[in-house]
């Protein structure tokens, strides 16, 4: 690539348009307060400015590569419309305040996106979770059937982690609500600015105490960037289970028909695409954090052109994030569990091994000896070909003779309704979760998908 092309960031910064406008008018405003742009001036750059909005905004704005970035197309438009007192616009400011300025609100837009995305997800979540509230699946470790535990309490688990996302966010959030504008290019400025003023103007709650850090901090996007990562890496589980349990193995569940495909070659398979496409995608959002982490590494003070890498990774991963999280919700709502198919998979594999270890312990056997019984005594059923509940009561006592008739009751629901330990799987306890977690999960105001993503159609006020 020859010339400026090389160092041109337009065609992705333009997506910053509406933040690097709000930034100007704002910044104007106050130079007309503090007595350093005149009135008159200021009304015509902010007229132009608003002008240049609905341009982009409608595609008819004149882009030119030569001009390198969203900073200079703006002005260069902004003189073109109004000639000289364009030029004031940029006094008492660097692009160097200016673009962090711009990232900074362009990311805590993002993170708002991003939570309405997971308040979405959760309410799919907790809708599922109402429907089954009675269904009982195996729980695993290993992958290995392991102890009974209801649907409902699996899925809320998947709740739990997104609760954590939120709250990850909401912090991040916090770190980039600084606004950088007044530090100059790396070391102040010379007029009197009201920061404050233009910090309240557009939204932040602080103004960065140190102007050579403020011009040079990224740390926000790699907040972002990270917290994107840990939600993709709780998608990508679930998925993975998704993925499982829709094959003929598990038969959990059935994808809806919109969110499989059939096989080009054969017609017996239903694909689970979302959920493989969801699980696939957290590399690149990985990728972008890993990337950007090694542009910051080593990097000097203050602004180095650097910084400029700071912008596709972070894009791709708020589309990313967004689109996924929006996607598994619709997956979640058009999922149909095959409760009965759960319920049988728990009538094998001796899943009340440990309730049956427990009931010995309850007649003060060391657990470490109930252990050894219940091994021996589901050897012995295994030869037998019986499950628990096949055995008689004589054949229990050959194992132990603290096994009485109460043995005989132990059974599924027993199992579930003795885990009433707060987070446990009893159904008294996943009810009361999932009252709390509908009270936790406010309604998301708008679908991710009319975000016209790669535009990022919004409106921050
Ligand atoms: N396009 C640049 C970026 O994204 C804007 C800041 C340029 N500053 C400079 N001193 N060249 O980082």
């Amino acid at each position: 690539m020859k010339g400026k092309g090389y160092t041109s960031s337009i065609s992705y910064d333009s997506r910053l348009y509406r933040e690097d406008i709000a930034g100007s008018i704002a910044h104007v405003k106050m130079l007309v307060m503090q007595g350093i742009l005149s009135s008159s001036d200021a009304d015509k750059i902010v007229s132009g400015l608003e002008l240049i909005s609905r341009e982009i905004a409608e595609g008819i704005f004149p882009w030119r590569e030569d001009l390198e970035d969203i900073h200079m197309n703006v002005e260069a438009r902004l003189n073109e419309i109004i000639g000289s007192p364009a030029g004031k616009m940029h006094t008492a400011r660097s692009r160097n305040d200016q673009v962090a300025t711009d990232l900074r609100l362009y990311v805590k837009s993002a993170i708002d996106y991003t939570l309405m995305g997971i308040g979405k997800l959760q309410n799919s979540i907790l809708d599922q979770a109402e429907r089954h509230i009675n269904v009982v699946m195996p729980g695993y470790t290993h992958l290995q059937r392991a102890q009974p535990v209801l649907l409902a309490h699996y899925l809320l688990a998947y709740f739990e982690m997104l609760e954590r996302d939120k709250h990850r966010l909401q912090e991040a959030y916090i770190r980039a609500d600084v606004l950088p504008l007044g530090s100059g290019a790396l070391a102040g400025s010379p007029y009197p600015l009201d920061r404050n003023f233009v910090a309240k103007e557009l939204g932040f709650s602080r103004v960065s105490a140190n102007s050579m850090d403020a011009v040079s901090d990224r740390d926000f996007v790699l907040d972002y960037m990270y917290s994107s990562s840990v939600i993709m890496t709780h998608l990508s589980r679930l998925a993975e289970e998704m993925v499982l349990w829709s094959s003929e193995e598990f038969g959990f569940v059935r994808m809806g028909d919109l969110y499989s495909t059939g096989s080009s070659i054969m017609p017996q398979k239903r694909n689970p695409d979302f959920a493989e496409l969801g699980r696939g995608k957290s590399g690149r959002v990985y990728g972008h954090l890993f990337g950007f982490f090694t542009t910051l590494k080593g990097l000097p003070l203050t602004y180095n052109r650097d910084l400029q890498e700071d912008k596709e990774g972070l894009f791709d991963s708020v589309d990313t994030v967004v689109s996924t999280l929006d996607a598994f919700s619709g997956m979640l709502n058009d999922i149909s569990f095959d409760t009965d198919k759960m319920l049988k998979a728990t009538e094998k594999g001796y899943m009340l091994a440990t309730d049956l270890a427990d009931y010995l312990v309850s007649r003060d056997l060391p657990f470490r000896e109930a252990y050894g019984v219940v091994k021996v005594l589901i050897a012995y059923a295994q030869e037998a070909n019986k499950s628990f509940d096949q055995l008689s009561l004589a054949e229990y006592q050959q194992f132990s003779p603290l096994f009485d008739i109460e043995v005989l009751k132990i059974n599924l629901t027993s199992s579930l309704n003795s885990r009433n330990v707060p987070g446990g799987t009893a159904p008294s306890k996943v009810k009361s979760e999932l009252r709390k977690a509908r009270k936790k999960c406010r309604l998301p105001l708008e679908s991710a998908t009319n975000l016209g993503l790669k535009a990022y159609n919004h409106n921050r006020k």
